[in-house]
């Protein structure tokens, strides 16, 4: 029999649950079983897991979150912590580790792959920027709860005809904002995949104005540099493990410059953690079940070193290496359906 530990890392997510269904209803197919590693690799490096039974995790799928909690910790931090992480992971008798998470999670799973853990990854992140799979778990969840705010965002910046500043998540690409965006119908989105073009941004508000339509809603990432200075707006100096950053204050840095430039009355809103919270759409519990079964049925193929991806309607192991190290931007060209909603002065410049 063989016994499989199971852990999520990096920010949570929705969706997450559902994998972990999977993993476990597929494992007990097979005999196998499931221990559940707790608070990301925070768990491998204190030896904290607990069985998980079919039991445990009937009808989890559709809950936020995880159940068995999360960290950015990074267990590759220095290699005494790595020797650690290792010397546990033999100690809980485990066969093969399933690890979902971003990058940084996955970028970890391949180090304690290379020190001899046999891991398979699942790629999870509400910013969608991994490469080589069309989409991660918690994404389309997170962009239904970003059209439903720009939606609400909508009738009062309509109501008392202001420019209304929406902030959201995605770290250094575009994804949920563009995607968030056209869905809640923004008129003008902001992502770091294109420079910011404060003249333009005014253009359009002042044209809005001049059409009859007096209020403007703007969807801008959290990562999008300020024209006037070039640089990324942070919420704290602090750095997690793997030397991020936290953004954050973008959307208040363009209400004052627009407010000056243009005199409309401004407002600005940071959607913040409410965009990784939440029930799952049906689409992530479908996916996340999908991914956990691939999991398991790769231990048993004994395949290691490798990340399940979504292409099309199909679930596919790439190597691990392909996936991590690499931000996927947004293509650019997909910029271009916010044309929808800017207006058709904009859509018809040459
Ligand atoms: O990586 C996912 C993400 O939600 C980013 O979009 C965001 O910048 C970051 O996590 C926030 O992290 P934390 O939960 O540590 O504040």
């Amino acid at each position: 029999m063989r016994k499989v530990g199971v852990l999520t890392g990096g920010g949570d997510c929705p969706g997450l649950n559902a994998v972990i269904q999977g993993i476990v209803v597929r494992a007990a197919q097979y005999g196998y079983e499931v221990y559940g590693v707790e608070d990301g690799y925070k768990g491998l490096l204190y030896g904290k897991a607990r069985k998980l039974t079919t039991r445990d995790v009937e009808d989890i799928y559709w809950i936020g979150g995880t159940i068995l909690g999360t960290s950015r910790k990074n267990p590759a931090k220095s290699e005494a912590e790595l020797k650690t992480v290792v010397e546990n992971f033999k100690k809980l008798g485990l066969d093969a580790l399933i690890t979902i998470g971003g990058d940084d999670t996955l970028g970890a799973a391949k180090k304690l792959y290379d020190a001899g853990i046999p891991v398979v990854g699942i790629p999870k992140t509400i910013d969608n920027d991994l490469p080589l799979t069309d989409y991660s778990i918690g994404f389309w969840t997170a962009v239904e709860t970003i059209a439903d705010a720009l939606g609400k965002l909508h009738t009062t910046a309509k109501s008392h005809k202001r420019v209304m500043i929406a902030e959201i998540m995605g770290r250094y690409s575009g994804w949920l904002t563009l995607m968030g965006g056209i869905a809640g119908g923004a008129h003008i989105i902001l992502i770091p995949e294109k420079p910011v073009d404060i003249d333009e941004v005014c253009r359009i508000i002042k044209e809005r104005r001049e059409r009859g339509e007096p209020y403007t809603l703007i969807a801008v990432a959290e990562g999008v540099t300020i024209p006037t200075t070039g640089e990324l707006v942070t919420a704290s100096t602090e750095r997690d493990e793997f030397g991020h950053i936290r953004l954050g204050g973008v959307s208040k840095v363009l209400e004052e410059e627009i407010k000056k430039r243009t005199g409309e009355e401004v407002r600005s809103v940071v959607l913040g953690h409410i965009q990784r919270g939440g029930i799952p759409s049906a689409y992530d519990r479908v996916l996340g079940i999908r991914l956990g079964f691939k999991a398991v049925d790769l231990v048993k193929e004994g395949k290691y070193g490798y990340v399940i991806v979504l292409r099309g309607m199909d679930i596919l192991p790439v190597k691990i290496e392909e996936v991590v190290g690499t931000i996927r931007k947004v293509p650019i060209e997909l910029h271009e359906y916010t044309n929808v909603f800017t207006g058709l002065s904009t859509t018809h410049r040459s």
